[in-house]
């Protein structure tokens, strides 16, 4: 079935000073741009700014009491995927990004989550398994390849550069094939869903 083009939004998941968040995400967004398979939009967490959750129960899509949180569904209901870029605090998943997810809730429903994540020697691999729960829990389909970039402080060069970039880029070819796959798959489910 042919469906509109794969919209991919890379969520980048530290806001901390200093944060190799950042690099990461712009790692993965000029790899992004190369595919002819999905375009991507770029949404760092430090631009948002959301505040803890305020907002009163049940958060239904579309009548979100807060302003802050109408502009955060809209822009999450534009993608038919997500690519989470994860640091790895003290085991888990970074606390802004968990605020973030549980901000909306539909707006994630049907769509594929795939996972870049960085850290110690785990590569933040025990982020996202924790990350892939939570992901099932707000309806995604956590794809199974993923990027994990261990000893994140020597993974850069001093221009800015991943130096194990060929091991790490064909990872992410992976990750990238996986996720569009699934996305165009569920978007056309979603699309028929809405014609039914
Ligand atoms: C609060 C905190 C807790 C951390 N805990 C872990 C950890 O449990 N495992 C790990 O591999 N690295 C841990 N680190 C090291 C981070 O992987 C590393 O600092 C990384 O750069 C954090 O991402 P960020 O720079 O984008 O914030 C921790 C760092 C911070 C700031």
């Amino acid at each position: 079935m042919q469906t509109s083009a794969l919209k991919i939004q890379i969520i980048i998941g530290s806001t901390r000073e200093g944060r190799a968040g950042e690099k990461v995400g712009q790692w993965v967004k000029k790899l992004a741009e190369t595919r002819r398979d999905f375009t991507s939009e770029y949404i760092d967490l430090k631009d948002w700014a959301l505040p803890f959750l305020t907002d009163p129960m049940p958060p239904s899509m579309g009548k979100y009491a807060s302003e802050f949180t109408r502009r955060w569904s809209k822009k999450i209901s534009g993608a038919d995927g997500y690519i989470f870029v994860t640091p790895e605090y003290n085991h888990g998943y970074s606390a802004v990004l968990k605020n973030a997810l549980d901000h909306v809730y539909q707006e994630w429903n049907n769509k594929p989550a795939a996972f870049v994540s960085y850290g110690g020697g785990a590569g933040g691999a025990r982020a996202v398994e924790q990350l892939r729960q939570v992901a099932v829990e707000l309806q995604m389909a956590p794809i199974r390849e993923q990027v994990a970039i261990p000893i994140i402080w020597e993974a850069f060069d001093e221009g800015g550069m991943l130096k194990d970039a060929a091991g790490h880029k064909k990872k992410a070819e992976n990750m990238f094939n996986q996720l569009v796959w699934w996305a165009r798959a569920l978007k056309a489910a979603r699309e028929n869903d809405r014609n039914v």
